[in-house]
């Protein structure tokens, strides 16, 4: 990993000390709007290296994104991948790494396959703060036929290289920084409770969550504002290593579907959901959640896990609140379609795995609850089914 404010031009020296002459750039086209396509191919200009670019990645990717990018690699005798941008181009390079040299289909990735084999090698380059996967060994692709987005894991899908730099998310704006950053805290958090959390990824999802609560607001209503933005961008990437390593629960594994068949940004349905999952699930692992409160500075260090935990869900309904998140109706979803596709959605929720990894995994009628709570309003939550809570307790 290079950090830091510049990293980003050491892109050429990077691949060098890589061994790694010819790279395949893939991105979306906001990238050359703003100059960041430039920032990357001019120190390899300078370097003479030769690279061909890919700039046709959409907001959350499908299978045909992955074959057009794929038939691109295949026209040239590239080395290595270079992924610029938020999630979606960065993932969309990963894959392409495995299916642009060998083939196969989006499907035949997805969990529960494990891909250990690596392709290509990726290197990976941030724009967003964000969903960290510069540094995870995640890919996420939309199948389009049945309006699913697809789990993909593995240390195949880990970058060689990343270049996390910050000054490639000052020209963020407000929505892209909030939705990203609550994407990040939500690694954060369902990294510390999830069940698969280690030693080495509490440390990690501790430090990330402090960071970015106590950035977010500032990021995203003083935009130039540089240290926010740092420490955005490195909590992060910390959050990214942590989830890596204990997975996301059951908000990751809600999200993925109303963005597959609403097309609500990821960010952003995690956000919709943060504080009513958090709610459902906190009876199940208090003191992990009372820890995330004390360590996001919402309550002072001592106080008891109860109470803590009430005021976490109070504060994450406030930043929904002041971060302006809109309910899925506020979105503009049809309650008609919403409510047909409920049994659908909770299905493939399930079906992604992430929710077993929650300190409660709920069933099916429990996540369509979920689902509802949360429609009328990103602030909504329930409490708690009785019967639940006397198991936890
Ligand atoms: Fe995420």
């Amino acid at each position: 990993m290079c950090i830091g404010g510049g990293a980003s031009g050491r892109i050429a020296d990077v691949l060098i000390q890589l061994n790694l002459r010819r790279p395949l750039i893939i991105c979306g086209p906001v990238i050359i709007k703003y100059g960041y396509l430039e920032r990357i191919t001019l120190p390899l200009d300078h370097a003479g290296l030769t690279y061909g670019i890919f700039s046709d990645v959409p907001a959350d990717p499908t299978d045909a994104t992955v074959a057009a990018a794929s038939q691109a690699l295949q026209q040239q005798d590239y080395d290595c991948i270079i992924g610029l941008g938020g999630g979606s181009p960065m993932d969309t390079a990963k894959m392409v790494s495995l299916i642009g040299p060998a083939g196969g289909t989006v499907r035949d990735f997805a969990v529960p396959q494990d891909n250990a084999s690596p392709g290509l090698p990726i290197i990976a380059i941030p724009t967003t703060a964000g969903t960290g996967s510069e540094a995870t060994r995640v890919s996420i692709i939309t199948d389009a036929r049945n309006d699913e987005k697809l789990l993909c894991l593995g240390r195949a899908f880990m970058p060689s290289a990343a270049l996390i730099d910050y000054e490639l998310t000052l020209t963020m704006p407000f929505r892209l920084t909030a939705d990203t950053g609550i994407d990040s805290l939500t690694h954060a958090i369902e990294a510390y409770v999830s069940r698969k959390a280690s030693q080495y990824s509490d440390g990690l999802a501790l430090a990330a969550m402090k960071s970015l609560f106590e950035n977010i607001r500032t990021a995203c209503f003083e935009p130039d504002n540089v240290s926010a933005r740092e420490a955005m961008m490195l909590g992060s990437t910390q959050a990214g290593m942590a989830f890596s390593n204990a997975s996301v629960a059951l908000v990751h594994g809600m999200s993925r579907p109303l963005g597959a068949h609403f097309q609500v940004p990821h960010g952003l349905s995690n956000a919709m959901l943060l504080p009513a999952v958090t709610a459902f699930s906190v009876p199940f692992a208090m003191r992990r959640y009372a820890d995330c409160a004390r360590q996001m500075g919402v309550v002072p260090a001592g106080t008891n896990d109860t109470v803590a935990t009430r005021i976490l869900i109070e504060e994450l309904r406030r930043l929904n609140e002041d971060l302006k998140v809109p309910s899925p109706q506020q979105f503009g979803i049809h309650e008609s379609d919403y409510t047909t596709l409920l049994p659908t959605m909770a299905e493939q929720a399930l079906a992604s795995g992430s929710p077993a990894n929650n300190p409660v995994v709920p069933d099916i009628d429990e996540i369509i609850e979920l689902y509802e709570t949360v429609f009328h309003s990103s602030t909504n939550v329930t409490a708690p089914i009785r019967s639940r809570v006397a198991q936890a307790l």
